[in-house]
C-alpha cells in the first residue's frame, strides 16, 4: 500500500502546507487550515496521449442563442454559446438573479432550461417572476444545495442552459469544508465546468463578491469559466452595468448598461444621453468625455473639486477613475504650468457610475481639473479626450474617429484631442482641435 500524504488547505485562501498551522502563513486568517486528503494511488487506466497537428483539429461552429436582452448579449459576445461556462458576479442586491431569470424566461422557447436556486425558496423566485411578469409555466426550477443530486438532476433531465444561483451555497460531498468556502467554491465549479464541456450544456454560475475582497468570492473561479461578467456601480441609482471581463467568444471590456425598473431590469438604447442628461451649463469643473469600452464609445461626464487645503496632507479621492494617473496629471500642472496643486485637496469623479481605465482620460480629467482651479466652467459643447505623457505631451488614443462619431451624434460642437488622432476626414458641425501639448489646451481655454 503506499503511504497517503496528507496535506493542510487553508479555507481561506486555498493554498496548501504540508503541516498544520493554527494561522495561515499566507493570508494570516486563523483558524482555516484544515486537513485534506490527497489521492495517492496510482490510476491503472492511464493511457499515453497521442499529440495532434493543429491542422488536423476540426473547427466547430461557435452557436450562440440571444437572451433576447440587447444589453446582456452585448457582453455576452452576441449571446450565450452552447457548452459555455459563464461566471455573473456582483454585490448582494444588485441585480444577478433578476437578470438572469429575465434571460432564461426569453430563453425557453428554444432550450430547455433549469434555475436552480440554493438561495431563495421556490416562492420566492415565483414572486420576483410574478412581478417580472414573465411566463410561469415555461420556467423550471429546483431549490438545491447538493452539487451531487443537481449534477444528477442533470443527467436525468437532460438540460441545454441552467442557472446556478449561487455558487457559495453549493457543496460537494467530497469535502467536508462548509459552503462557500474556497475549497467547495472552486470543487463546485470544476464539477459544473466538467459536466458542461462534456454534455454541452451552458452553465451560468452566480458569484456573491464579498465584503473581505475577492477571496472566497468569484475572482477564485475567472480561470476556470469561459466567460466573467461582473455588474458595476452601486446598487443606490436605478443604473446598472454589467462589464465582460474575460471573454472566449466575444470582446472584453464590453459593457451592458440597463435600468433597475419595477419590470426589472430593462436594456438603455442610449446610454451617453443617460449619462450626460443630469449635466447643467456652466458647472464648475465639469467636463465630457468619450471613452471607447469594448466595441462601444460612450460619452462621459468628469468631474472635479479643487479646494483649499485644510491640512499639511493635501487630499486625493478619485471615484470611477485611476488614482495613479490623477496624480501624475496633478505632476504634470504642477510642473508644466506651475500651478501649485499641493496647497489644494483635489477629487475626481466620473459621474454615473463608470469604471474608466484609459488613459483617453486624462486630457478631461486635465481640463476638468483646471476649470475647477481657476473657477471658469469649460465650453458646454466641447468634448475632450488624449493621453497625457510625463512631458506634457498630448499622445494619440486608440479609435479616434469612433470618438468624434459619438460626439458629434450628440450635438457637441467642438473636440480637443490629440494631434496624433486628426484625420482627413473632414467634418462639417463639429470644429476639430488637435493639440500636441498641455499648453495649447491652456491658450485655447483661457481665451
Ligand atoms: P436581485 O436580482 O435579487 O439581486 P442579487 O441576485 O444580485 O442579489 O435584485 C434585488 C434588487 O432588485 C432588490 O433590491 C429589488 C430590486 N428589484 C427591482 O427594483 N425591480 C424588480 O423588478 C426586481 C425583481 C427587483
Ligand atoms: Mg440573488
Amino acid at each position: 500500500m503506499p503511504k497517503i500524504k496528507n496535506i493542510y488547505l487553508c479555507e481561506q485562501c486555498g493554498t496548501n502546507f504540508p503541516q498544520w498551522h493554527g494561522q495561515c502563513p499566507e493570508c494570516n486568517a486563523w483558524g482555516s487550515i484544515h486537513e485534506s486528503f490527497a489521492k495517492n494511488k496510482k490510476n491503472e487506466n492511464v493511457i499515453a496521449k497521442t499529440p495532434t497537428l493543429l491542422s488536423k483539429v476540426q473547427s466547430k461552429k461557435v452557436e450562440r442563442v440571444s437572451t433576447q436582452i440587447i444589453e446582456l448579449d452585448r457582453v455576452l459576445g452576441g449571446g450565450i454559446v452552447s457548452g459555455s461556462v459563464t461566471l455573473v458576479g456582483g454585490d448582494p442586491g444588485i441585480g444577478k438573479s433578476t437578470i438572469l431569470i429575465q434571460a432564461i424566461s426569453n430563453l425557453t422557447r428554444d432550450l430547455n432550461t433549469l434555475y436552480i436556486s440554493g438561495e431563495e425558496s421556490a416562492e420566492q423566485i415565483k414572486l420576483r417572476a410574478e412581478r417580472l411578469k414573465l411566463k410561469l409555466d415555461q420556467i423550471n426550477i429546483i431549490t438545491e444545495v447538493n452539487l451531487e443530486l443537481i449534477i444528477e438532476t442533470f443527467l436525468n433531465q437532460k438540460p441545454d442552459l441552467v442557472v446556478i444561483d449561487s455558487i457559495q451555497t453549493l457543496f460537494t460531498e467530497s469535502f467536508s469544508s462548509p459552503p462557500g468556502s474556497v475549497t467547495q467554491v472552486r470543487e463546485c465549479a470544476s464539477q459544473l465546468t466538467r459536466y458542461a464541456k462534456s454534455n454541452n450544456c451552458s452553465v451560468i454560475i452566480v458569484g456573491h463578491v464579498t465584503k473581505e475582497g475577492a477571496i472566497a468570492g468569484p475572482r477564485i473561479l475567472e480561470h476556470i469559466v469561459d466567460t466573467v461578467l461582473y455588474f458595476e456601480g452601486d446598487n443606490s441609482s436605478t443604473h446598472r452595468m454589467i462589464r465582460s471581463i474575460k471573454n472566449r467568444f466575444g470582446s472584453v471590456n464590453e459593457i451592458g448598461i440597463f435600468a433597475m425598473t419595477e419590470f426589472g431590469l430593462k436594456s438603455i438604447k442610449n446610454p451617453s444621453a443617460i449619462f450626460l442628461a443630469a449635466r447643467k451649463k456652466n458647472f464648475l469643473g465639469s467636463s465630457v468625455m468619450v471613452t471607447q469600452e469594448g466595441t462601444r464609445p460612450l460619452l462621459i461626464e468628469i468631474q472635479a473639486l479643487v479646494d483649499n487645503t485644510n491640512s499639511g496632507y493635501p487630499k486625493r479621492h478619485t471615484i470611477g477613475l485611476e488614482s495613479n494617473r490623477i496624480l501624475m496629471i496633478l505632476a504634470v500642472l504642477n510642473k508644466y504650468l506651475s500651478i501649485p496643486l499641493h496647497e489644494y485637496d483635489v477629487f475626481v469623479n466620473a459621474v454615473g457610475g463608470v469604471k474608466i481605465s484609459e488613459p483617453a482620460s486624462d486630457l478631461s480629467v486635465f481640463s476638468a481639473i483646471y476649470s475647477s482651479f481657476k473657477m471658469k466652467p469649460l465650453p458646454h459643447d466641447a468634448i475632450f479626450f488624449g493621453e497625457i505623457g510625463l512631458s506634457g505631451e498630448i499622445r494619440p488614443v486608440v479609435k479616434g474617429q469612433e470618438r468624434i462619431h459619438e460626439a458629434q451624434s450628440h450635438g457637441f460642437k467642438k473636440i480637443f484631442l490629440p494631434h496624433g488622432n486628426v484625420s482627413k476626414t473632414k467634418y462639417n458641425d463639429i470644429e476639430i482641435v488637435g493639440l500636441t501639448r498641455i499648453e495649447e489646451l491652456i491658450h485655447f481655454l483661457n481665451n
